[in-house]
């Protein structure tokens, strides 16, 4: 018979996604960041969405953007992401992590605006928190945990960087992507990745953020396992 409603292939299953840049501030006025947009995230939460899944983005700042049909928790700093996304991480049966989080922040935060006759000549950094790396350790050897899935940002040496990635993060994905390409990387609609999974294998996809976003969400409903009654 007929159905009159498909719920999607991803119905009943819960997907948490990063997305933006953070932002990691010296004093109230300036801050260290990075030219991420958001498309990307924002085009995989739209996909999973439409094929039925509960979405909540942890969200950087990146201005207006459209919003609906999933819940978005606006945060600002790499601190706040790891914070909002551990507090989460345990219940969903999907962690997707396409945010640009600042690797490295000032080491102190001046509570007043720095005068430039005062300002440090050197700006020294400090690490922040690998977002991914820790989700991933709070739900390692959990016998039912998420599938995780990374994307790596990459600049040369792509996909052996990208699979040392997947390898020390534990992860099920990730998504390899030369920013440095012709129609792929910041800012722009279209992008080419590389999907490398666990088993060592690879897949190629293109297109626009929207259809790239969808082609790895197919990718991804296959890692997951099958749904309890
Ligand atoms: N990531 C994260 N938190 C960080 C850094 C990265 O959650 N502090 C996540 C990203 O969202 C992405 C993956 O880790 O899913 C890989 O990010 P990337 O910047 O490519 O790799 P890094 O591990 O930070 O290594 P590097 O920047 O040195 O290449
Ligand atoms: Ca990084």
């Amino acid at each position: 018979a007929a159905r009159l409603f498909d719920p999607g292939p991803l119905a009943g299953r819960r997907v948490l996604i990063t997305a933006g840049p953070t932002r990691e501030y010296l004093d109230p006025v300036r801050f260290i960041s990075n030219p991420s947009t958001g498309k990307m995230g924002l085009a995989m939460a739209e996909a999973a969405r439409a094929m039925g899944a509960e979405v909540t983005v942890v969200l950087g700042p990146v201005g207006a953007v459209e919003r609906s049909g999933y819940e978005v928790v606006d945060v600002v700093t790499a601190e706040d992401m790891a914070r909002e996304v551990l507090a989460r991480v345990e219940e969903v049966d999907c962690f997707i992590a396409s945010a640009a989080v600042s690797d490295w922040k000032p080491q102190t935060r001046a509570s007043q605006k720095v005068k430039k006759s005062e300002g440090p000549e050197t700006l020294t950094l400090v690490r922040t928190p690998d977002v991914l790396a820790e989700a991933s350790r709070r739900v390692s050897g959990r016998e039912k945990r998420p599938v995780l899935v990374g994307f790596a940002a990459e600049t040369q040496r792509v996909v052996e960087y990208a699979r040392g990635k997947l390898e020390r993060k534990g992860l099920d994905a990730i998504v390899a992507n030369d920013v440095t390409a012709p129609g792929a990387g910041f800012g722009v609609d279209t992008n080419h990745v590389t999907v490398l999974t666990r088993d060592g294998k690879q897949q190629e996809l293109s297109g626009t953020k929207r259809e790239v976003a969808r082609s790895i969400l197919d990718l991804i409903k296959d890692l997951l396992p099958p749904q309890q009654p």
